[in-house]
């Protein structure tokens, strides 16, 4: 069959076998569906009842969801807690507490490990050390790091003392931080003198110099710099420190300062519609409850377990499964600094051998490339390895093309490990719909159903129900805990990108467009309703990469980006360039187009780059001056113009954007 066909008629159907169903959590259809009636019958109570049981409160609440101010919905408002407690001191005097907390596998394969009660005492002396740095509760600190303990510490130690953090992806440009640093009004960045990914030693710290260099920082006062490599950085006298330095001196005990269930865990920002990136704020209680439960629920989660989720610290995903997830659940989990093809593309394989991991979790795009790389070679085909190990794989961030699905579950979970193909986004703060293991039937492709108190819907513009079968927008109808609280200064943004009025002003809008299957209701994700794409599970918005395009001043006049499909990365960035000169061609244009990706890569990060980029003398107009985008796309894909497109001014430009580079 092939791959498109499989889309369509997808009807291949794979029960949770007899050894997952076997002592779940969630252990059949009928648990589940218990679950689900349970929140449906007493919503207020279903939550409360998790919360109480999830989560250790200093002060317990007393009020489970606050709807008076819609939608700026609050969760146990008046109970108090600390999210680095909950954990990392709750495993204290249990037989948690000498356990491996994280077993770290360099880039060069050097293996680091640390239990529960040693990781406590690196959080807390690093949460003394920023005390002393003079960072208080409600300061935002920016995390500039890469994948290793110390990130994960840094996170925890802000928790700790109630500082709000801010991580920014290792791979984001000087600009990028920069806008981050001064929309959060960070007190301190947090970073490494480099990174090590593919054997290569990458700067950090000269970028953070870059960042601040450009000006405006002014609530900035210390930068705390992580020795990664024995390469010496630029350090600045008063304003930076090295860890040994910031630590020195520093007791390993600090009593977690206990705050407000609804107090600022993190800003995460995300691209959306415009050009200006999200800062997406989330809280402490609901945003931990989610990721503790989505532990049990969606992974299964056991004491014997070693849970691998390979997102980095710079996404949500490595947010909620890799720094605060794993440990309030208490399993061991393995954090990787490098990348998946270094020393070679076996590389997850080895790992997963080595450390003996029962859970993975990764992304579509990982396994596509990886699919690649092992059928042009034996030696990296898992195959190759003893991965009997697992016993649940996972899948994030973009939906997952069938023929993936069913190499991923034959060959990585050798046809006995459910797939949990998890649908969510930064700002549901954790799962929403997904297969729990022990008990949902699985569809290749498919989200299937959402978690239990998750009211999860397909409806029109104007909120209304669609009918299985149909395509339409998907929306939450009802709020839940680890839902985003605000857009960090921007309330009206938040309301309005959301929670549309058309609809009633509380709906969560997801931007997703999806269709359930008439047979089962399962849900399937059929990709961004806005302009956001979604490359190699990465969220790019379209407008942010037009706007580094144009301004490149000297060069650019008009730019518009859309996105088209990609067999590797899911989607690809297409990019149609008008410049200030005449149009360029051949060479020449190679050469230019080379100069706009790069500046794109300097601008945003390499992960923004256009992979096409198409010349003309204009773009495609209406005559009021619109540009249709709709159109684009079309090109893009390469497929025959079947739009109206007679209101174009220009229609002779069409031949030339076609035309590839
Ligand atoms: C997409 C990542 C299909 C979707 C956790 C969403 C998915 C965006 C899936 C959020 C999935 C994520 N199937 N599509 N299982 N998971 N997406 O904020 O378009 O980086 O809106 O969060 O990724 O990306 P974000």
């Amino acid at each position: 069959m092939s791959a498109i066909e499989s889309v369509l008629v997808e009807n291949r159907v794979f029960p949770p076998p007899e050894a997952a169903v076997k002592g779940a959590r969630i252990s059949g259809m009928k648990a589940y569906e218990a679950l689900c009636a349970e929140a449906g019958q007493d919503f207020e109570g279903f939550w409360a009842r998790l919360a109480r049981e999830n989560l250790a409160w200093t002060k317990p609440f007393t009020r489970t969801l606050d709807e008076s101010n819609a939608p700026f919905y609050k969760w146990f408002a008046d109970g108090e807690l600390n999210a680095s407690a909950n954990c990392l001191d709750k495993h204290l005097g249990t037989p948690v507490e000498n356990k491996d907390a994280i077993v770290f596998e360099a880039d060069d394969g050097a293996v680091t490990r640390i239990t529960y009660k040693q990781l406590l005492a690196r959080v807390s002396q690093f949460a003394n050390a920023l005390k002393a740095q003079g960072v208080n509760k409600g300061d935002r600190v920016i995390i500039y790091m890469p994948m290793t303990i110390e990130g994960v510490v840094a996170m925890q130690a802000c928790a700790r003392i109630g500082a709000t953090h801010s991580v920014v992806f290792g791979g984001f440009s000087a600009k990028a931080l920069h806008e981050r640093i001064i929309d959060a009004g960070a007190v301190a960045v947090v970073t490494a003198n480099y990174q090590m990914r593919g054997g290569k030693e990458l700067p950090l710290k000269a970028i953070v110099d870059e960042a601040i260099a450009m000006g405006g920082c002014n609530t900035l006062k210390q930068v705390l710099v992580y020795m990664r490599t024995a390469t010496a950085c630029n350090m600045v006298a008063g304003r930076d420190q090295t860890f040994d330095e910031a630590l020195e001196g520093q007791s390993t005990e600090c009593v977690p300062v206990p705050v407000n269930a609804e107090h600022p865990l993190f800003i995460l920002y995300t691209s959306g519609s415009t050009g200006k990136p999200k800062g997406v704020q989330h809280s402490t209680a609901g945003y931990l409850l989610w990721a503790k439960v989505t532990m049990d629920w969606t992974f299964d989660i056991k004491p014997s377990d070693v849970f691998w989720c390979t997102a980095d610290i710079g996404w949500v995903t490595g947010h909620s499964y890799v720094a605060y997830g794993p440990l309030a659940a208490g399993c061991t989990q393995v954090v990787f600094e490098g990348v998946p093809t270094y020393p070679n593309a076996g590389r997850f394989w080895d790992m997963i051998q080595k450390h003996k991991v029962t859970v993975f979790y990764t992304a579509p795009t990982a396994i596509r490339s990886l699919i690649k790389a092992a059928e042009g070679d034996e030696k990296v085909h898992p195959a190759r390895y003893d991965l009997s190990s697992l016993r649940i794989l996972g899948s994030v961030g973009e939906p997952i093309n069938p023929e993936a699905w069913m190499w991923y579950h034959k060959h990585v979970g050798g046809e006995r490990c459910p797939i949990v193909d998890t649908f969510w986004q930064t700002e549901t703060g954790g799962h929403m719909i997904t297969p729990l293991p022990g008990a949902t039937p699985l569809v290749p492709g498919s989200c299937t159903l959402p978690l239990p108190g998750i009211m999860a819907a397909i409806v029109d513009e104007v909120g209304k129900d669609v009918p299985n079968g149909s395509g339409g927008m998907l929306v939450v109808k009802r709020p839940w805990p680890s839902m985003i609280r605000n857009i960090w200064g921007d309330p009206e943004r938040y309301k309005k990108s959301y929670f549309p009025e058309e609809m009633g002003g509380t709906y969560y809008l997801a931007g997703d467009g999806a269709v359930r299957s008439e047979d089962r209701g399962y849900f399937r994700i059929t990709g961004r309703i806005d302009d956001v794409l979604n490359v190699s599970g990465h969220r790019l918005g379209t407008m942010e990469i037009e706007s580094a395009l144009v301004s490149m001043t000297e060069l650019v006049a008009e730019a518009a980006v859309v996105g088209r499909p990609d067999d590797m990365t899911g989607e690809a960035v297409c990019a149609f360039v008008v410049l200030k000169r005449s149009r360029p061609t051949g060479e020449e244009a190679q050469k230019i187009a080379t100069q706009l990706r790069n500046w794109v890569a300097k601008e945003i990060g390499p992960i923004a780059k256009p992979k096409d980029i198409r010349f003309g003398d204009n773009l495609p107009k209406t005559r009021s001056g619109k540009i249709m985008r709709r159109l684009l796309r079309s090109i893009a894909r390469g497929e025959a113009i079947t739009q109206d497109t007679s209101t174009l001014e220009n229609p002779a430009i069409l031949e030339q954007l076609a035309e590839k580079l």
